[in-house]
């Protein structure tokens, strides 16, 4: 194989977490609940209905609030990172790591949303996080809000559905401004902004069962509204408070190929294209895309906008485009197509791809289609942030030999290179999940994405001691010769 160098210099190699999933510490030093925190490890998980398990009832939110069962809830225990957040550091800086993506748990700021004033102790754990990683040379790229906004907020408003959420993160993302303008450059809004529609709860703390009858799509809708026009404020307050920062929007990007070249497929896979472009469009382009707003009139959906809002949303565009890649899908037209799980969505199976244990598939080449499709839809710098395979992992002698998974990065790295050698502006890569944490979609703990192994089962036991993997030493490589060495 040629090994050509072609990574840009001060290209960004790195991991990615979410604090929901990671830190653990969920009701320590003046933290309140997050959404994250009421959802339960349901061992025997039906993987081709995440929703079902992601969307609760009142019941299951008062089960989560009486505090009894803490150990169902494994995002409230995550890998401690919170208390070995220096060691774990110290790990990726050996590994190389030139950017750590982390979340700010919105809760640890404002436990309930609206406090009069923010929690001193959640405020300083950041601080010292972010200092850290400056100290060990590792840049912060940091997320505003990864599925963990505060439990109040869901259950007095429903979520994102109610305005009033728009100044509270406004006010919150610029305390976080104003706290750690001189550690942070890059941000990213939301995670996955898309992923409203397919997990409400944990995106957005929107419940169906709260929304008025026939009405639940549309709340859905109008909470997105309010992200794209919050995610545009606090890109408007970034800009100015912090000179030189730069700013992404962050969408899950599920490439779909139609299943035949039958007119009817090509058709039915360009508008499940469009609709997972849709996010990003209103983030790079500033604008509803006009298909779009009429097939919205079409169901009947209707979005309250205030009369500045397509203002905000013209003049506040992200500087970058960042998105998740883990797989690709098919569309088809037709009933009696085999289908397969995918990150949080069914879709139909390719049968020319492999898949993971979770039936995600996996195709490297996709995720050159997909740099290809993105840069040339629109001409902004791209971040890979997530990206892995996730796999069980069994320790021999203390060893843990994933080939599967360097076997996976190689061929996505590969792809990379090839789309970058064909003119694509990429700015980094943190693969998801560089030291193992809790699922998000599943809460499982056996399902590992990290170059890093952590000891501790589903079910929360072990001593959470942390391994290096086989792929720990082949990352380190990759990264000492900027990509140029995949061997
Ligand atoms: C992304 C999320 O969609 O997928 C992450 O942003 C998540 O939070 C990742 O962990 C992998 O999904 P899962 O369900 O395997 O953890």
């Amino acid at each position: 194989m040629e090994n050509k160098t072609t990574f840009p210099q001060g290209f960004l190699w790195g991991g990615a977490i979410a604090a929901n999933q990671a830190e653990g510490a969920w009701n320590l030093d003046g933290k309140g609940p997050s959404v994250a925190d009421a959802i339960a490890y349901k061992p025997n998980l039906d993987l081709t209905n995440y929703d079902g398990h992601m969307a609760l009832t009142d019941e299951n939110i008062a089960d989560a609030l009486n505090g009894r069962h803490d150990a169902r809830y494994p995002k409230r225990r995550g890998i401690d990172f919170y208390h070995r957040y220096k060691d774990d550091l110290t790990l990726l800086a050996e590994m190389g790591c030139k950017v750590l993506r982390v979340s700010i748990a919105w809760a640890r700021i404002f436990p309930t949303g609206e406090d009069a004033e923010p929690n001193e102790a959640g405020l300083q754990f950041y601080e010292d996080l972010f200092s850290e990683m400056r100290k060990q040379q590792i840049e912060p790229l940091v997320t505003l809000s990864h599925y963990e906004m505060p439990l109040v907020l869901s259950e007095k408003y429903n979520g994102w559905v109610h305005r009033n959420v728009v100044d509270a993160f406004v006010r919150y993302s610029n305390v976080c401004f104003d706290r750690y303008k001189d550690l942070v450059r890059y941000w990213l809004t939301f995670n996955e902004i898309d992923s409203i529609h397919r997990h409400p709860f944990t995106t957005a703390g929107i419940r169906h069962e709260k929304s008025a009858p026939g009405k639940a799509i549309e709340d859905v809708y109008q909470g997105l509204h309010h992200q794209f026009v919050a995610s545009a404020l606090v890109t408007r307050d970034c800009h100015k408070k912090i000179p030189g920062s730069q700013v992404g929007c962050m969408l899950t990007k599920l490439t779909t190929y139609p299943r035949t070249c039958h007119p009817t497929d090509v058709e039915a896979t360009l508008k499940k294209n469009f609709e997972n472009y849709f996010y990003a469009d209103v983030q790079v382009f500033g604008h509803y895309p006009p298909l779009i707003k009429r097939d919205l009139a079409l169901r009947g959906i209707k979005i309250e906008m205030q009369p500045d809002d397509q203002d905000i949303l013209r003049k506040h565009t992200v500087d970058f485009v960042s998105f998740s890649y883990y797989m690709s899908l098919t569309e088809s037209t037709q009933a009696d197509v085999e289908r397969t799980a995918g990150n949080t969505i069914l879709g139909v199976k390719n049968p020319y791809l492999p898949a993971s244990e979770w039936g995600w598939q996996i195709d490297p080449v996709g995720l050159k289609i997909s740099l290809l499709e993105l840069y040339d839809r629109y001409q902004k710098p791209l971040f890979i942030v997530e990206n892995g395979l996730g796999a069980k992992d069994t320790i021999e002698n203390g060893k843990i030999h994933d080939s599967y998974r360097i076997d996976y990065f190689r061929s996505h790295f590969e792809q990379m290179r090839a789309a970058i050698d064909e003119g694509v502006e990429l700015m980094g890569f943190t693969s998801w999940g560089i030291i193992d944490i809790i699922s998000a979609g599943t809460s499982q703990m056996s399902k590992r994405y990290g170059f890093i192994y952590v000891d501790q089962d589903d079910e929360g036991n072990g001593s959470l001691a942390r391994v290096k993997k086989d792929s720990f030493y082949w990352y380190q490589q990759v990264i000492a010769s900027n990509g140029s060495n995949l061997a």
